[in-house]
Parts: C-alpha cells; sequence; structure tokens
C-alpha cells in the first residue's frame, strides 16, 4: 500500500488540481460539471514496491473476432512488463469453433472470464461496451486497470497502479472539456458500485442509444464509491498525457487540445518530445477505420506537409506495428 509520506504528497497535487478543475469549469459547463477533478500520474512519486501485485490486474474485454485477436495481442505484451494478473472479459456466446485458436493463445497470457451476454439483441461493438464495466464486479482484485484492447502499448504502465486508490479514475476525454473516455479507467472494484451500475444498464431506455461511457459520465459520482469505503466521492480524470493518445491526433496540425489543455500546457516545440513519452496509443481514426479493417494503411495517409510531417511518420509506424503484432500473434 502507499505510505503515508506519498499520500501527503498526492494530497498537495490533487488540492492543486482541483482548485484548477473548479477554476476552469466555471468558463465552460460540461456534463459533469465540479464533480470531476483531475488527478496527476503517480509517475516516481510512490513506491512501485509497496504494491502486492497478485491483488491487482489489467483487465480488457473482447466480443468480436477481431477483438479476440486484438485482447491476444495486447496481453501477450503487457505480459512482458508487468508482474500482475491479467484478465480478459468475454462474452460466453463468443465461444464457437471459430475462435480456438485465440482463445488458446489468449489464454497464454490472460486470466479469460467469462460472463453471461449483455443484450442479446447486441449487433455492432458499441452494444456490447456495458462488458467493461463487468471490471467493477472483479472484487478478487484490490485495483483494476482496464484497457480496451484496441491500443497500442508503447511503454510500461504499472505506474497508473500508483494512483490514489479510493479514486475511480478514468481517462480524460481530451478533445472535450471535462468529459471521460471509458478506454482507460483505473478502479477499485466493489459489489455496490457494479450493482449500482448495472441496475443502470438494465433500466436504460434501449430506444436511445446509451453506452458505457455515457452511464459513467451521468452517474452521480457517490455511485461510483461503496458506502462501506471511506474515501473520495468525486470522479477523477487521467490527463491523457502522458498517458493515453488517439492516432487520430497525428492528422491534427497544431495539436491543440493535446497542448493547451490544463494538465500539459507545454508549447509546440514540446510536442515531439512528448509524443515520444506517450505509454498507450488507442486507434481511434474516426471517421476512418480501424487498423484491422484497413488491407493497405497506406490507402489512408494523413497529409504530410510542414510540421505533420513527422506526425505522419509516426502514424504509420503505429500502424506497421500493429501489423507486424497481428501477424505475430493472430496469423490467419
Ligand atoms: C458478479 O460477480 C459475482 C461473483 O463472482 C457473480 O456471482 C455475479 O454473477 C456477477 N454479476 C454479473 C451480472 O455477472
Ligand atoms: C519526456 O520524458 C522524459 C523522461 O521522463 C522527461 O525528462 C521529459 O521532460 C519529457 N518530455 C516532455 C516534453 O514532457
Amino acid at each position: 500500500m502507499i505510505s503515508l509520506k506519498h499520500r501527503k504528497l498526492l494530497v498537495g497535487l490533487l488540492a492543486v488540481f482541483s482548485v484548477l478543475a473548479v477554476w476552469t469549469n466555471r468558463r465552460t459547463s460540461t456534463r459533469v460539471q465540479d464533480k470531476v477533478l483531475i488527478v496527476e500520474s503517480g509517475e516516481d512519486e510512490l513506491s512501485i514496491e509497496t504494491v502486492d501485485w497478485s491483488r491487482v490486474a489489467y483487465v480488457t474485454y473482447a466480443t468480436s473476432s477481431d477483438y479476440l485477436c486484438n485482447a491476444v495481442i495486447l496481453t501477450a505484451e503487457l505480459r512482458k512488463l508487468t508482474q500482475a494478473n491479467i484478465v480478459t472479459l468475454i462474452e460466453a456466446n463468443l465461444l464457437d469453433d471459430h475462435v480456438t485458436s485465440l482463445l488458446t493463445a489468449l489464454k497464454q497470457s490472460s486470466t479469460v472470464v467469462e460472463i453471461d451476454s449483455v443484450d442479446e439483441r447486441a449487433s455492432d461493438s458499441w452494444d456490447h461496451s456495458f462488458v467493461k464495466l463487468h471490471s467493477f464486479n472483479l472484487t478478487q482484485f484490490d485495483r483494476i486497470v482496464y484497457l480496451d484492447c484496441d491500443a497500442l502499448l508503447l511503454k510500461p504502465i504499472d505506474y497508473l497502479f500508483l494512483l490514489p486508490w479510493d479514486h475511480q479514475i478514468f481517462a480524460h476525454a481530451y478533445w472535450t472539456d471535462l468529459q471521460l473516455g471509458s478506454y482507460l479507467m483505473v478502479l477499485s472494484p466493489s459489489t455496490h458500485v457494479f450493482n449500482t451500475l448495472w441496475r443502470l444498464v438494465k433500466n436504460r431506455n434501449k430506444d436511445k442509444n446509451i453506452y458505457d461511457m455515457d452511464i459513467l459520465s451521468t452517474v452521480s459520482p457517490s455511485y461510483l464509491y461503496d458506502p462501506s469505503h471511506v474515501g473520495a466521492t468525486k470522479k477523477y480524470l487521467l490527463p491523457a498525457y502522458p498517458n493515453i493518445m488517439l492516432t487520430g491526433e497525428l492528422k491534427t496540425k497544431n495539436h491543440n487540445t493535446f497542448l493547451k489543455s490544463r494538465y500539459a500546457s507545454q508549447p509546440l516545440s514540446d510536442w515531439p518530445s512528448m509524443r515520444q513519452n506517450i505509454s498507450l496509443v488507442h486507434f481511434s481514426d474516426w471517421p476512418d477505420p480501424k487498423p484491422w479493417v484497413f488491407n493497405n494503411i497506406y490507402d489512408d495517409l494523413p497529409v504530410c506537409d510542414g510540421l505533420s510531417c513527422s506526425d505522419h511518420q509516426v502514424w504509420i509506424s503505429y500502424h506497421q506495428k500493429y501489423h507486424s503484432l497481428h501477424n505475430k500473434y493472430c496469423p490467419s
């Protein structure tokens, strides 16, 4: 667990960030209002030696054979970098003959936890997004780092386990003001919290397109905490930098939202070095397709002129890396 000295340090940091968060909230209104605070990443502030690795886990999920392959890639790459448990959630109805070899590969790098299908009517990958909320139900662990598996791991990320354990933390969807992204979450599981969220999933208006992040964004922060657990009752956002960036960021010219956000107000001249420090990239080039849909990645290159030329190269390198991992772990 975290030492007192380090806790104090973090509390201090959080106080600074909460003032900033409240100040920024005054200027703009958001769905989540002033109930969200930005948490600083633990990095070297806390000691990694204090973590009991048997009590923590990385979690991801797969609900189609494409995502099963992504889960194989992500968990196999994670396995090289961490002693933590690695869990893949899959819906039981995914288990047919088509996926046997992927499932065998997946079981080499992670513990596969089968869950009941969330919604029989689910038709596209978004409909399955509630599966990730099951992370809250994995109470055999004290702390979980949840990751969508359509991501590329660039650096070790065990430092995320050093963030304060009484906070439920969500990636800051940095292109918005203070909205959360559920593609990276740092959570403390709780049956109480899971049951509360699951009730909301079951009772949602199915005629509206409601996804996991809508539930997580709109829920009162107190719903994310166990009443038996004294501590924070706020939602915390994890700064995008240096934790996670969308690949689509490399197709933007000035990186304003990334650079000018409150957690990384750095000049554009720092961008190449910031880019090198990023731990994870999430494949998200909307409206362009995900990398496994590309037959030829060169069909959709970002425009290379002036400043964005090196971004262009990096974007290609991420996709090439993905394709080489895909060939290695999921040969067709
Ligand atoms: C939550 O976890 C418990 C204990 O493992 C399990 O019995 C229960 O079925 C899970 N809930 C759902 C909705 O899957
Ligand atoms: C990138 O990370 C290195 C090593 O942690 C650090 O010294 C440097 O300041 C970082 N660069 C930026 C722009 O944040």
